[in-house]
């Protein structure tokens, strides 16, 4: 570990505490200016600390900067912290996971990235996701159950971001199918799942799981277009809780992914979080629109609708509007 990433885990152990110099150049062995070398250097990429004489050093609350050494705090043991890959700024962290996943890269491999320059959404749409507000983050899944169960990634990954959402804020979230997670009548959260396929072979190499959340920010930060159902956790003050804390709070949960695949015990949690579930929703595939009652959601996450001529039916693909959910639907 260098000296600066020492530095820096130093201060983030000690967050809004100040911590001398003395004591950090004994921790790390190096000389006091040599502290006060890295200090500058972090204050430069960024990191709020402050410096006072005879007091030493303190990493600000507010300080909000993705970092390794944040996220350590709260990270589980059983987290391999050489495979969080961090960037400043990627086109997206679900390409760099797929173009990873082609160069051999290991199951349960994190990227996250401070910025998207070409974040992907559902639908060929385009994820807004800009620095200092978000966590964008992709797993790379080497699933070991069927194929049959694996479908059910990116219910299960809607779960986990709502405990962890609700882990670091309290606020409750919900779900609106298939996994756009809802936080005070606002989309917070988008899933993008996608398959690696080895063109050679034809065969399913890995799953991309590219979750995206709306940390901090204000109604008049998104884009117009999307201002009335997009939303974030926190407005404006978060009370000292920070990005690494959720990003380690679904990482935590990302790596028993297989267990909840396997057990599938995460369905009743979803319909509890529904959205739709006994509601009468438009459902929209392509061009088409249809109106119809959700019955229930199935062990594999269909939707089970019945339409006003009384037959009922499973969907498993395209998108759910519900009557009221936002002013403008
Ligand atoms: C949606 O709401 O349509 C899904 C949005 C998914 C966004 C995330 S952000 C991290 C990952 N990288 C991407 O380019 N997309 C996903």
């Amino acid at each position: 570990m260098s000296s600066k990433s020492k530095v820096l885990g130093l201060l983030e152990q000690n967050r809004g505490a100040y911590v001398s110099g003395a004591e950090l150049a004994k921790e790390i062995a190096i000389s006091r200016s040599g502290v006060w070398k890295i200090i500058n250097e972090l204050k430069k990429e960024g990191y709020d600390i402050t410096a006072v004489t005879n007091k030493g050093y303190r990493l600000e609350m507010e300080n909000d900067l993705l970092s390794i050494e944040g996220m350590t705090p709260y990270l589980e043991d059983d987290v391999d912290k050489n495979k969080i890959l961090l960037y400043k700024t990627i086109d997206s962290t679900n390409n760099e996971a797929k173009r990873l996943s082609l160069n051999g890269a290991k199951a349960n491999t994190v990227i996250l990235s401070e910025e998207q320059s070409g974040g992907k959404g559902r639908l060929g749409r385009s994820f807004y996701s800009p620095k200092g507000s978000g966590v964008y983050l992709s797993i790379l899944l080497h699933p070991k159950v069927s194929a049959e169960k694996s479908i059910l990634v990116t219910t299960a990954a809607s779960v986990v971001v709502c405990r962890a959402v609700e882990e670091i804020s309290e606020k409750p979230c919900q779900i609106k199918w298939v996994n756009d997670v809802y936080c005070g009548g606002k989309k917070i959260c988008g899933i993008l799942t996608e398959a690696v396929t080895n063109f050679e072979t034809g065969n399913v190499e890995s799953i991309v799981l590219g979750i995206g959340v709306n940390f901090k920010r204000k109604e008049n930060e998104f884009p117009e277009e999307i201002r009335h159902k997009a939303g974030a956790i926190f407005q404006e003050h978060t009370g000292g809780v920070t990005r690494n804390q959720l990003a380690a709070a679904m990482i935590n949960r990302l790596m028993h992914m297989d267990h909840m695949l396997e057990t599938g015990d995460f369905i009743e949690e979803y319909k509890h979080r529904s959205l739709v579930l006994g509601k009468e929703v438009q459902l929209v595939s392509g061009s088409e629109n249809r109106t119809a009652t959700v019955l229930d959601i199935d062990e594999t996450g269909g939707l089970i609708v019945r339409y006003p001529d009384g037959n009922q039916g499973v969907i498993r693909s395209g998108e759910v509007s519900v009557r009221g959910l936002f002013s403008k639907e």
